[in-house]
């Protein structure tokens, strides 16, 4: 497949977005009565199927350019600050609800400033020299599941797992320990969970209803966000009287906030106290959702595919064997439990499309593609399709450690899941995503075993596209070894 990505010289014989086929569509709405938004990756890659790997379809009047295929992809994520960038509407609409944007929407400029000091805060060596907090966080996660297990409770896998992910970013983004894993009392990501469908359903919505009649939804959204930004400012005062007290963190920041309060006392430093607030925002909300239904994902699958279960837990009670005691060295040998990882998030990819806007007039793949244009990336595609995949439908784990072969291998599959995105933009918080992941599976499969892991009415787990794809309410149960 040929991937053309000029901004000028265009090729000649280009076709118009409007040559493609795609889904036939209502005069003003387009394919919106087609998109509900929580299933609109399913439909999209249903689209896929029918009409090939460049086809069109219109957000009411907007046509949108949709690619599934893996090369081109790619091409366009790289092509990024220059090229594309993410759409307008979530950072207005995320704005409209009274947020300051952070790195995820940030461009030009600004998001090489602050991509520069994200990416310092979660280089692989400094996630590592957090372990010992992440250790910490995962033994409150061990304590509840513990408590959960002897009282022969039933665990919300979700709601558990967000407040262990929302605890191990507080803890290296801002240097604070909120520890909502022992409090019973209302918690920030209960607020966060109304917070981030509703910006989703809003910049989804035909006709923006908010702004003319104040629902009671709409109020108790109000509440989420007015109790969101008073715990911001709250991280952010933290972190100022820590500063105060302790001059030296201003020469060597002990994390993202700090690096980013004294880059906003800098003149000229590019960055504000509004970055610094979009930001705190940002890591909460790109930090909690992803890894949490990233890890709600496995556990499912692990549960539907006992050998596999075995097998990861085999390597578990091996290399960790004291899950109180986790090292960065025996986490670093958990290759099984790696690839448990890299299978759930090709199968089960929390981000299964990313949307971008080209800036300027160009072509992709010899279509014509106007400044302003939306494409659609369909990361879950190639992925799970049979021509790059043995197998596709499969759970299987082991595809991610077979030696390298050009079709099957693991390193052809690296190229082409793309969960964490790829190029300038690629996810920040890979690393201590994954680490977060090994961390929570050391611990549960060394101290317990699964008994069960269900959907609400026992049947298959619905992907629900929210501000990430989760399962819909899956509960678990657990027994102590
Ligand atoms: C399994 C967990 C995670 C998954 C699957 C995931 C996935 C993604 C994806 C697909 C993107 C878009 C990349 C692109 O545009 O090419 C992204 C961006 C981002 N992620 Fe993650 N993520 C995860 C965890 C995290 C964590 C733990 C953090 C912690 C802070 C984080 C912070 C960010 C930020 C700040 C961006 C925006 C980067 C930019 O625009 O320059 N993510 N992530």
């Amino acid at each position: 497949m040929s991937v053309s990505l000029a901004k000028s010289a265009q090729p000649v014989f280009l076709r118009d977005i409007e040559d493609l086929p795609g889904p036939p569509g209502l005069p003003l709405l387009g394919n919106l009565l087609q998109l509900k938004p929580a299933g609109i990756h399913l439909q999209v890659e249903r689209w896929g199927r029918e009409y090939g790997p460049f086809f069109k379809f219109r957000f009411g009047r907007l046509p949108v350019l949709a690619i599934t295929d893996h090369e081109t992809i790619g091409a366009v994520l790289r092509d990024r600050p220059d090229g594309f960038r993410r759409t307008v509407r979530t950072m207005q609409i995320g704005r409209e609800m009274g947020f300051d944007p952070g790195l995820f929407v940030a461009e030009g400029a600004a998001w090489a400033n602050q991509r520069r000091m994200v990416m310092a805060s979660f280089a692989p060596g400094h996630v590592k020299a957090y372990f010992p907090s992440l250790l910490k966080v995962t033994q409150r996660l061990h304590g509840r599941w513990q408590k959960a297990a002897r009282a022969g409770s039933v665990i919300a896998l979700q709601s558990d797992l967000m407040r262990y992910t929302v605890d191990a970013i507080a803890g290296l983004a801002f240097g604070t320990d909120i520890n909502t894993l022992e409090s019973d009392q209302e918690v920030i990501q209960q607020h966060l969970d109304k917070v981030f469908p509703a910006l989703v359903k809003r910049t989804f919505a035909m006709i923006p209803t908010w702004r003319y009649v104040r629902l009671p939804a709409d109020r108790a959204l109000d509440r989420s966000v007015a109790v969101i930004k008073s715990e911001i400012a709250r991280f952010i005062a933290q972190a100022r009287a820590r500063m105060q007290a302790d001059p030296a963190l201003r020469e060597q920041p002990g994390n993202l906030l700090e690096a980013m309060i004294t880059a906003a006392e800098q003149e000229n430093s590019g960055v504000n106290d509004h970055d610094v607030a979009g930001n705190v925002l940002t890591m909460l909300l790109a930090g909690e959702d992803t890894t949490a239904n990233t890890l709600a994902w496995m556990l499912y699958l692990l549960r539907r595919n006992p050998q596999t279960l075995a097998r990861v837990r085999e390597e578990v009670r091996r290399e960790a064997p004291d899950a109180a005691a986790l090292t960065p060295e025996q986490i670093g040998k958990l290759d099984y439990l790696e690839a448990c990882a890299l299978e759930t998030m090709r199968l089960k990819p929390v981000a299964p499309f990313l949307p971008l806007e080209a800036i300027h007039d160009t072509s992709i793949a010899g279509i014509r593609v106007p400044a302003g244009t939306m494409v659609w990336n369909v990361l879950r595609f190639d992925s799970v399709d049979q021509r790059h995949f043995a197998n596709p439908t499969a759970f299987d784990p082991q595809r991610w450690l077979d030696a390298t072969d050009s079709t099957h291998g693991a390193s052809s599959a690296k190229r082409i899941a793309m969960p964490f995105g790829a190029g300038p933009r690629i996810c920040p918080g890979r690393y201590l995503a994954l680490l977060e992941i090994k961390m929570a599976m050391a611990m549960l499969l060394g101290r317990f075993d699964i008994e069960s892991v269900d959907t609400p009415d026992g049947g298959v787990a619905r992907e629900h596209m929210s501000f990430t794809m989760t399962p819909v309410g899956l509960t678990m149960r657990l027994r102590e070894r």
